[in-house]
């Protein structure tokens, strides 16, 4: 029925039969309590708690007309929403109350003068609710499905879906699930078995949690794409809501909202550019409660149009009014908001609890931090807390002024940065063309880069965008008859040689064994030649460049820039001639920032070389220094291409150096994308660790171990800091949080399985973040002095 002549006759049959109730005590309910609900079934209806008023009384719109307050004269403090259902809970928790929104007819009442409800989640066939009882048993679900014994442990949060539901055990933040389909919701526990999960939410055959390093991660049913996080950085995105073939989540540093799954179809640009306190998703579509005017708007496939976005509801409440003291922070105006009533609090994980910098598609740090032209809230909080401890920021400043002059990134060499071909994702590109601040300063960056190309060419007689073809002579005499002084590395294939070419040109030339690797080359000529052309045409800042080749009989040749700091492999694992400026490398900045290189290096192979390229054999001697320290990925030459549109492929030969190869490919010879992430997340735990790949094990009998079967598990358990190379000494207070990021990127990038691994480009921007981190506490003085030399 949806005439609201009915819902008017219950309410008021209601009134009645709540007014004899006893008054609600003034008693806390926890964080997770909403105050917008959405019921859907045979008739959709939004519900929330009104703002600004002495009762805070719920209001609902259904079918286009906005209902008579249902009890008029009752405060509630949370509601939610499920098929064909609305749940309050009263002001105090003691009471729960639900209603048939086609009826109004009051289906249940809670009552209790002991246990009050602190938290309520509604799914299709189940209303569950946590209480603040002592006892493990915190739980309790109406409806047949029971709550499984959770042994000693209470829940911390518990989350109904469509078919089933999910709670996280407080003492572990391991994930528990029960339900309807006892087949499905025990899939989904083995799934987040291995997770340590501090939010849940559940969706139709989905479940996504947020991991305690801040990844979202998503299990169950991809039908529709409901696993594809996008863009998945750690602390990225903070509340999640999940229909039933999509999920939605707010990205913490601006409130905007993004969804995914659905076909695609859920994903709508009427919340472009607007901010969230809160969301909640129907079946199939969502709504949220805006933080400009607290009004409700609603989006998605299911959605009628017709209802318009913007709901004709009043004012809605942001969280609950509580009278209780906030375990985190007190909402701004809250007496306002609450008439009175007590207060709100802020969910403890709603707030900006690191100061993150915008993930834009330059990088911000070391040198530069522009923050966006229109900062959010959460933002300028962030900006506040930098300058709150500014005075620890100017010394740190000085510190960074000194890692400018040494490595050179401030002055104009900095500006080259990604400029050849910008690694930027489509996220980020809406981004650029959003903030005319940021597309000005990547205008300025391309100029910069026209022009360093140019200097490089006055140095350096010519830019070859062919492979440049030597004649052996020519190597021969740079190398001085390959030298072993000249000799810089060596292997199976050969060696690499320092030499000078007669053009004052410092190269590395590797010498191919003149065996039966050249037979192969021979035997495949043109594909050679053509892919030495489409190689050396590669140019990019961490890339070390290919300058050209030599063919002659046996003799198989390849020139590169020469680098001159080495491998990163020596610096960490030590070699003789590398030892005395090792040191430089005894810095967790310095450390971050290499990662960082490296992986935008790998991520432009993956994303913006055409073909694609898979590395295969990315490891800490693959990734070279150049004068300045930045790092660049080597050996990329001949590799195989990737394959198009990211499907998986079988290369003909095997790939990869014990330690750093994907188990994936190991094992099912498969070679995707991924295995140069698990090979980068090997290197990752190098840099943190300064243990190679296998070593030998004292406290393990000396018998050698993995570094990941090392150092993952004591990253899981917290243990860092134990693990932690000790020669660069322990993080100073704003490196921790940084290098914990760098540790917990590297845990996900070593997953077994592929899929469980983090994309390239999302390991940049975690990287990124890594660094921003390291400086920012001195970010907002340090930036503007170099923001005007880069104007
Ligand atoms: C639970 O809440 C009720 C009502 O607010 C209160 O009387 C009771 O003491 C609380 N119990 C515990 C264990 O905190
Ligand atoms: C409410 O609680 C009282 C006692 O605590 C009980 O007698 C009464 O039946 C309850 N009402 C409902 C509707 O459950
Ligand atoms: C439970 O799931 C397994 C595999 O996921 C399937 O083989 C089995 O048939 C399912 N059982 C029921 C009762 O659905
Ligand atoms: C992951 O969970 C499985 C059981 O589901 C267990 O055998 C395995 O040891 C766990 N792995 C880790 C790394 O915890
Ligand atoms: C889910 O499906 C999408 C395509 O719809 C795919 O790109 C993605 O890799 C899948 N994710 C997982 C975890 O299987
Ligand atoms: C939203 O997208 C549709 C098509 O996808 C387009 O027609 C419309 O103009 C867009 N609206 C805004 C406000 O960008
Ligand atoms: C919010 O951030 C995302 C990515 O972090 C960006 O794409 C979006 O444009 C931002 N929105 C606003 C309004 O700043
Ligand atoms: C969700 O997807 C399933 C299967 O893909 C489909 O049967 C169902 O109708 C979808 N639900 C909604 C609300 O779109
Ligand atoms: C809330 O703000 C939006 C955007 O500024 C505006 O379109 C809308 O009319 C406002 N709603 C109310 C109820 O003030
Ligand atoms: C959305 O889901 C409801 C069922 O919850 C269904 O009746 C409706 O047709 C769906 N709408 C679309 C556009 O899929
Ligand atoms: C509104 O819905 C109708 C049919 O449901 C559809 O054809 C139309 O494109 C929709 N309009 C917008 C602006 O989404």
């Amino acid at each position: 029925m949806k005439t609201p002549i009915s819902p008017l006759i219950a309410a008021v049959f209601l009134l009645f039969a709540v007014v004899s109730l006893p008054p609600p005590s003034a008693k806390a309910l926890g964080g997770s309590s909403s105050t917008l609900a959405v019921v859907y079934g045979s008739a959709t209806t939004i519900c929330s708690i009104v703002a600004q008023q002495p009762v805070q009384q719920i209001q609902c719109w259904q079918g286009g007309l906005l209902l008579p307050p249902i009890l008029p004269i009752t405060s509630f403090e949370g509601i939610a929403g499920g098929r064909d259902t609305l749940c309050g809970v009263l002001s105090g928790g003691l009471r729960l109350l639900c209603w048939d929104t086609t009826t109004f007819f009051l289906k249940r009442i809670y009552n209790s003068t002991t246990t009050s409800l602190t938290s309520l989640t509604i799914g299709d066939t189940e209303i569950c609710a946590l209480t603040n009882v002592t006892s493990p048993e915190n739980a309790i679900c109406w409806r047949p499905y029971r709550v499984p014994a959770s042994g000693n442990s209470r829940f911390s949060m518990i989350s109904s879906g469509y078919e089933f539901s999910c709670g996280i055990l407080e003492d572990k933040n391991r994930v528990l699930c029960w339900g309807s389909n006892n087949n499905f919701s025990s899939f989904i526990q083995s799934e987040f078995s291995n997770l340590s999960i501090t939010n849940i939410q559940v969706g139709g055959r989905h479940a996504c949690g947020i991991d305690d390093s801040g990844f979202v991660v998503c299990k169950g049913n991809n039908d529709t794409g409901q696993l594809k996080v996008p863009w998945n950085v750690a602390n990225e995105y903070g509340a999640l809501a999940l229909g039933e073939n999509h999920t939605c989540a707010i990205r913490r540093l601006n409130r905007t909202v993004i969804c995914w799954g659905g076909n695609g179809e859920i994903s709508s640009n009427v919340t472009d550019g607007i901010s969230f306190e809160s969301i909640v998703a129907s079946s199939n579509f969502s709504c949220g409660l805006t933080t400009i005017n607290f009004s409700v708007i609603c989006w998605g496939t299911g959605w009628p149009n017709s209802s318009g976005i913007e709901l004709p509801l009043q004012k809605t409440l942001p969280w609950p009014c509580v009278e209780t003291s906030c375990k985190c922070n007190v909402y701004p105006d809250s007496s306002t908001l609450c008439s009175g009533n007590g207060h709100i609090c802020r969910p403890c994980d709603d707030d900006l609890s690191i100061p993150v910098t915008p993930p834009s598609f330059l990088p911000p740090p070391p040198d530069i931090s522009s923050p966006p032209s229109s900062p959010s809230r959460g933002l300028r909080r962030g900006l506040l807390a930098l300058a709150i401890v500014g005075l620890v920021g100017g010394l740190v400043g000085i510190c960074t002024v000194a890692y400018c002059l040494w490595t050179g990134v401030c002055f104009g060499k900095k500006k080259i940065h990604n400029s050849v071909q910008p690694t930027m994702t489509a996220a980020n590109a809406a981004q650029q063309s959003s903030s005319t601040q940021s597309s000005r300063s990547s205008t300025l960056r391309r100029q910069g880069s026209i022009l360093m190309r140019r200097q490089r060419s006055g140095t350096s007689s010519k830019q070859p965008d062919r492979a440049e073809e030597f004649l052996f002579s020519e190597l021969v005499s740079a190398t001085n008859n390959f030298a072993l002084e000249n000799k810089i590395g060596g292997g199976s294939f050969g060696g690499v040689y320092k030499g000078k070419l007669h053009d004052g040109r410092e190269v590395a030339i590797k010498r191919g064994d003149t065996g039966s690797k050249a037979k192969k080359f021979q035997e495949k000529e043109s594909a050679f030649e053509s892919e030495l052309a489409f190689l050396s045409r590669l140019h990019h800042k961490h890339l070390v460049g290919l300058i050209g080749y030599c063919e002659e009989k046996d003799e198989r040749l390849l020139v590169y820039e020469y680098m001159k700091n080495g491998s990163l492999h020596d610096h960490l694992h030590g070699k003789s001639n590398v030892v005395k400026s090792s040191s430089v490398v005894d810095s967790w900045k310095i450390r971050i920032k290499i990662s960082l290189d490296a992986a935008r290096g790998i991520e432009y192979l993956h994303n913006y070389a055409v073909p694609p390229i898979i590395h295969r054999d990315i490891k800490s001697s693959n990734i070279l220094l150049d004068e300045n320290f930045i790092a660049r990925v080597s050996d990329f030459g001949l590799s195989l291409n990737g394959p198009e549109n990211g499907r998986e492929f079988r290369p003909m030969k095997a790939a990869g150096t014990i330690g750093y190869i994907d188990p994936e490919y190991y094992g099912l010879n498969v070679l995707t994308a991924k295995s140069d992430v698990y090979g980068l997340g090997v290197v990752l735990l190098e840099l943190l660790t300064g243990k190679k790949a296998i070593f030998k094990d004292a406290e393990n009998g000396g018998s050698p171990i993995s570094l990941v079967d090392y150092a993952v598990p004591a990253i899981k358990a917290g243990e860092l800091t134990k693990i932690l190379d000790v020669r660069v000494g322990p993080p100073e207070t704003n490196e921790s949080e940084a290098v914990e990021l760098m540790a917990n990127t590297a845990v996900h990038c070593v997953p077994l399985e592929g899929k469980d691994r983090l994309t390239m480009s999302d390991v940049v921007v975690n990287l990124e973040r890594a660094l921003a981190l390291c400086d920012d506490r001195r970010g907002s003085f340090s930036s503007g002095p170099i923001s005007i030399i880069s104007d």
